[in-house]
């Protein structure tokens, strides 16, 4: 796109909302990119949260109860997450990036974010950042509860096959070998939670796009959701 194309784009919130290992973050990522938009991560703060929550002791590390009320007052007193260079997330000045990636908080995640506190904490720092405008967000619940006002939403889908290769490629990437049966039941047992929690479940509201990508790769959905953008704002490229 060029420039002057991209300055056309308005002050939009693109809200990207679906399942686990859509490839949400990746499309994300790369809208940013081609309009100048800032991305924010909404994913990446429940992981960091739960990162905090189990190595303060909060979670247990096998089968057991969430200690809620230690993990409130903590969130409460304030924890500081934010994002450098490339998006790692960062808490204080330690990256935490990779280490929220991993099986271990994929396996913690879906139960913390369930929390209504927690959802309260991270959403109070995405209408935050959000309200900047330029933004471009993923998650699960930004189309539907956090920017139900949102110009722009899609919602991603893809097999179940596709989604877990697509995770257990980028976990390997990183040196992480995890059996695939893992991979696939962490992604189904988070589906699950996710859409069954009593607060702000993870739902295609109904004015979002729906844009499943199985079969398709990447450079295909950025052409799809330009075609998109430029359609919704009247605004043509070239001419
Ligand atoms: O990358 P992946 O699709 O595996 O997940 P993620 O976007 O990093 O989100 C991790 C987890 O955070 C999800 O499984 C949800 O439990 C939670 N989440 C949420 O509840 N609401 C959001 N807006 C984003 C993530």
């Amino acid at each position: 796109m060029t420039k002057e194309t991209m300055n056309k784009v308005p002050d939009i919130i693109i809200a990207i909302d679906g399942y686990s290992a859509t490839g949400k973050s990746t499309l994300a990522k790369l809208i940013a990119k081609e309009f100048g938009f800032t991305y924010l991560d909404s994913g990446a703060m429940y992981r960091a949260v739960t990162l905090f929550a189990m190595e303060q002791g909060f979670v247990p590390k096998g089968e057991g109860k969430i200690d809620e009320k230690a993990l409130q007052d903590a969130l409460d007193k304030g924890f500081d997450i934010s994002f450098g260079e490339g998006n790692k997330a960062f808490t204080g000045d330690r990256c935490i990036e990779s280490e929220i990636r991993s099986m271990e908080v994929s396996s913690h995640v879906s139960p913390v974010a369930a929390l209504p506190f927690v959802r309260a904490f991270v959403d109070d720092k995405l209408h935050a950042w959000g309200r900047r405008g330029r933004v471009v967000m993923d998650g699960r619940d930004i189309g539907t509860a956090v920017f139900p006002e949102a110009q722009l939403k899609l919602f991603v889908t893809a097999s179940d096959e596709v989604r877990a290769q697509r995770r257990y490629d980028e976990l390997l990437s990183k040196g992480q070998e995890t059996p695939m049966a893992d991979v696939m039941a962490n992604l189904k047992e988070r589906d699950y939670i996710d859409s069954h929690r009593e607060t702000n479940p993870l739902r295609q509201a109904a004015d979002a796009f729906v844009l499943d990508n199985s079969d398709m790769n990447l450079h295909e959905e950025l052409v799809w959701v330009k075609g998109l953008v430029m359609g919704l704002f009247r605004i043509y490229e070239g001419v």
